[in-house]
């Protein structure tokens, strides 16, 4: 039987896979199991295993076939995923065979875009992450230490010494409480009072940080595949950088499938559409079909009247549309093309007038 197949379990079934087969090794520490039942969860693993020994024949076979497709990270996982049970099978304490199957925790890292994107996230904003974490660190030390010399007499037992009222500051600053350690004295639970409110600080600072770095991230990737469209539309090459920045950022992506309406005759329209690839029918008396690089829907949003004809997708269709304000934004920055669409709204309007 070909592996191919198995090499090309998307990220979600590697991440499926994964969850049961964790299921089944956290099952099989339940002391009173059933043998039978054990049997079962054991045969699962085994089922699971040999799906990623496939998965990695198959990668490894594309590897060799097509060049690197797959990053390295991606191989080292399937690797691992595989040796790793394999050598605890042939070498480890029968009843901890099953608990290295832990090692399918990395199976949903493998092709994910998300984790790729957190990757990238923490290395941007690692400096910032960094500072934080520091801060983080030197108030904690710095609550130890008050709250050793406050509270070392009154509870030797938890404030003895630095190490043990370091517990009571990462508890009381990360605002856990678990309420194994608490301050007594007055000034002692003053100090907890600023600790916490530092701890809530600290927080909110890692979480802006990151909130900002995924935000710019997303809009980074977004602003270059727009840039990447808007440079397959030929009239958007007349633009100079400014006005073409500008246009990127004004524009939405949009995929339609095939078959699908993207707008309705007789239905009010607020946006056009540029086409990047694919292709659109125009159902008009004499039906047009509308190829790569063409406009629609300019007439609505010109004049204002509802659509004059139903579009619909002929392929599965790539569009970039523009909101009638951002057509404002256009005609200003960009008269030249601006004129071009006027022009050739005009020109279809007398094409339906004549029909
Ligand atoms: P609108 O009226 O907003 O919505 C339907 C769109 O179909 C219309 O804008 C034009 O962009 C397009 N359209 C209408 N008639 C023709 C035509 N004869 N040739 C090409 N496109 C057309």
């Amino acid at each position: 039987m070909s592996a191919l197949p198995f090499s090309k379990i998307s990220a979600p079934l590697n991440a499926l896979l994964a969850v049961v087969g964790l299921m089944a090794v956290a099952a099989l520490t339940t002391p009173d199991i059933a043998p039978r039942s054990r049997l079962a969860l054991e045969v699962l693993l085994t089922g699971i295993w040999a799906i990623y020994v496939l998965q990695l024949i198959g990668t490894l076979n594309r590897q060799r076939v097509s060049g690197s497709r797959d990053g390295m990270p991606g191989i080292v996982i399937d690797v691992l995923a595989v040796f790793v049970p394999l050598s605890a099978f042939l070498l480890a304490d029968t009843r901890d065979q099953s608990l290295y199957c832990a090692v399918w925790l990395l199976k949903p890292l493998r092709g994910s875009a998300f984790f790729s994107l957190l990757g990238k996230v923490l290395a941007k904003e690692a400096r910032n992450l960094i500072g934080v974490t520091s801060v983080f660190g030197i108030i904690l030390f710095a609550a130890a230490f008050a709250g050793y010399l406050i509270e070392r007499d009154v509870q030797p037992d938890k404030f003895g010494s630095i190490p043990l009222a370091m517990w009571w500051a990462v508890v009381t600053l990360s605002t856990t409480g678990y309420g194994d350690a608490f301050p007594q004295s007055f000034a002692g639970r003053v100090l907890s009072g600023l600790v916490m409110m530092c701890g809530i600080g600290i927080f909110a600072l890692w979480a802006g940080i990151l909130a900002t770095g995924f935000f710019e991230e997303l809009r980074r990737r977004d602003f270059v595949r727009n840039w990447q469209m808007v440079a397959a539309v030929p009239l958007f090459q007349k633009l100079g950088p400014g006005a073409l920045v500008e246009i990127v950022r004004a524009l939405r992506p949009r995929i339609v499938p095939a078959g699908s309406v993207i707008c309705r005759k007789g239905d009010a329209g607020d946006e056009m559409f540029f086409i990047v690839e694919g292709s659109v029918d125009i159902a008009t008396p004499k039906p047009v079909e509308l190829g790569p690089g063409a406009f629609f829907g300019e007439m609505a949003l010109i004049s204002g009247e509802p659509r004059s004809a139903t579009v619909s997708a002929a392929t599965e269709v790539s569009l970039l549309s523009l909101h009638s304000a951002d057509f404002q934004l256009l005609s200003s920055s960009s008269p030249e093309i601006a004129d071009i669409i006027r022009k050739t709204a005009l020109e279809r309007r007398s094409a339906i007038s004549k029909t």
